[in-house]
């Protein structure tokens, strides 16, 4: 994970270094640093925690008179969080901030240090740091050349040399972008870093170096020229504005009813823009996390049309003997389109099959790499929840399963959908309420069968990331073989029955738990006597998981605010998982 950004250009970077590095805060966020170039020096200055921290620290210092400087947002992979881990790292005449992970960085630090060098952090940053210095003599590309022979793994760097007024980057399988201002030059994670300044960029390929100096910058591989088109981002820099919302996860769930509007009206009489998934036979769907539960949705939704669909988190099928059936599609489910393991399931689901990209950034890898891709435009999402983008891979599987089947009510269905999403939305007092009953409480559960199922994975995930409440999923059916025995009383137990099939089963097993002391909060179509119920309208099958979960997105919202967390940055986490 972790942000980078560096700067070049006729301004101080000071300022478009902080605003960077707050856009790429959700890449990771338990230290910061940043450092500024010119002729004479290269003044360094890191901090632990969010960087609001590192703002205060460049406030109360004595900048240098600089127009080059790099700077980064930490997620540890390698040694803690604390100031000497943070990025940038100096070695020699190379500094440099890393996004990604060295994997040979162990072996490469035992041979340096016979060599002599001396480290001051447990990072595989500062291991590249050394190994570029040990092999610049007076020219930094044919170092940086070398070097990338020699480091394994996925890294996206930024480099100043102490010798010039450059700026460095390279990349290998992590995300880098070159932005291209006026007189003024980026290299990024992620275009939302620099959207207040340009929207121009260009995308580095694998194993690109690029030199940005004052006449400009070149892009070089394998000491070659390549010359790479400029891009123009859609996005705007609005997207990442508060507008007038306390946080950005509720901000993003009250963008719901419209982008679900504008992507069903994209394609609704115009199902022939999707790719034809009718012509396989077989089907794998393959993310992490929410993406993943996204998945499960889809897997029920492409089996009740008649398809065999296997499905599985991308951190397994990467790894697993899998049988590639003929006529089979993987379908790929990512926000990012960087996240590291479905990159690695993509790579290896490109050799056996066509691949299927659901994504959200179109200018992803897996956007680029698969066979066809369905963007879900959803704009860009801060928080590090998910939670539209959830729904809009979700909406897309339930037009890809309407191709595959379609039925009588799908059309209808839809179009009154963002309107139900609404008004499901407006209730915030009765989302409230339930808030209050929850979140004082430890161990959540939250039962379905089959999608409802599905949703209550997305549902319970989104609770215990955002609100720390331990809270976990199970089939409704199969609570008894051995997790009923930690109900106890009181204990809150979410049963979502919307499923008409499998309703009264779903029903049965809330009752074996209430007699057990659980406290229930029912989910469905239908009214029932619990006390704490949340109705949805009954719809379309395919469509009923959208008009669920963003009740369950607002319930963790609301919990987590009453329990004073850090909404849009939860602990321990990261946006984009850039590593294994
Ligand atoms: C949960 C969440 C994560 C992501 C997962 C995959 O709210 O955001 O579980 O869904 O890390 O990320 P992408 O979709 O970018 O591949």
């Amino acid at each position: 994970m972790c942000g980078i950004i560096g700067y070049k250009g006729k301004k101080h970077p000071k300022d478009i270094l902080i605003n960077g590095l707050k856009n790429l805060e959700y890449r990771g966020y338990d230290s910061a640093g940043v450092a500024l170039k010119n002729d004479d020096t290269i003044q360094i200055i890191k901090s632990v925690g969010k960087i609001s921290h590192l703002e205060e620290k460049l406030n109360n210092e004595k900048l240098i008179d600089c127009n080059l400087g790099i700077a980064h947002t930490r997620w540890a992979t390698h040694g803690e969080p604390n100031e000497s881990n943070a990025h940038p790292h100096r070695v020699g005449k190379i500094t440099l901030v890393h996004n990604g992970i060295i994997e040979n960085a162990g072996v490469l630090r035992e041979q340096l240090q016979k060599e002599g060098v001396k480290f001051n952090s447990n990072t595989d940053t500062e291991v590249a740091a050394a190994i570029i210095n040990k092999y610049y003599t007076g020219d930094m590309e044919k170092a940086l050349n070398k070097a990338i022979k020699e480091i394994k793994g996925s890294y996206a760097l930024a480099i100043l040399c102490e010798d010039d007024d450059k700026l460095y980057a390279i990349r290998c399988e992590s995300p880098l972008i070159l932005g291209v201002g006026k007189d003024e030059y980026f290299v990024t994670s992620d275009i939302g870093a620099i959207l207040k300044y340009t929207r121009d960029y260009v995308l580095l390929g694998e194993n690109e170096i690029v030199v940005i100096d004052n006449k400009g910058y070149k892009i070089t591989k394998d000491n070659k020229v390549v010359k790479r088109e400029v891009l123009t981002s859609k996005l705007t820099n609005e997207a990442t504005d508060l507008c007038g919302y306390d946080h950005y996860m509720m901000k993003e769930i009250m963008e719901e009813p419209v982008l679900v509007d504008n992507l069903a009206n994209k394609y609704i009489h115009n199902l022939k823009k999707l790719p034809d998934i009718k012509k396989y036979q077989h089907i794998h769907i393959i993310g992490c996390g929410s993406a993943y539960y996204a998945g499960m949705v889809g897997k029920n939704l492409f089996e009740d049309a008649g398809v065999e669909v296997e499905i599985d988190v991308a951190s397994e099928y990467r790894y697993r003997n899998i049988i590639y059936k003929p006529n089979t599609l993987v379908i790929l489910i990512s926000q990012s389109g960087e996240t590291a393991d479905t990159i690695a399931a993509m790579r290896k689901a490109n050799e056996h099959a066509d691949t299927l990209a659901i994504v959200n950034v179109d200018a992803s890898t897996i956007a680029r790499e698969c066979t066809y891709k369905v963007l879900i435009e959803a704009g860009r999402e801060v928080a590090v929840a998910t939670t539209k983008a959830y729904l809009l891979q979700v909406l897309i599987l339930s037009l890809l399963a309407y191709r595959l089947d379609p039925d009588g009510t799908y059309v209808e269905d839809l179009k009154k959908l963002p309107q139900q999403l609404k008004v499901l939305l407006d209730k915030t007092g009765f989302y409230k309420k339930l808030a209050d009953a929850i979140y004082k409480h430890e161990d959540v559960f939250f039962i379905g069968r089959k999608v409802d199922y599905a949703i209550s994975m997305e549902g319970s995930l989104k609770l215990k990331e955002v609100s720390y409440i331990h809270s976990d999923a199970y089939q409704a059916g199969e609570l008894k073989h051995g997790t009923i025995s930690l109900i106890k009383d009181g204990t809150i137990v979410f049963a979502i029955a919307t499923d008409d099939d499998i309703r009264d089963k779903t029903i049965s097993n809330l009752e074996e738990v209430i007699s057990r002391g659980a406290y229930p909060i029912y989910v469905g179509n239908e009214d029932v006597a619990y006390d704490h119920k949340i109705i949805v309208p009954r719809i379309n099958k395919k469509l009923q998981p959208i008009l669920v979960v963003p009740a369950l997105q607002m319930i963790a919202y609301f919990v987590a605010l009453k329990r004073g967390c850090d909404i849009d940055k939860p602990k321990n986490l990261a946006k984009s998982v850039t590593v294994e």
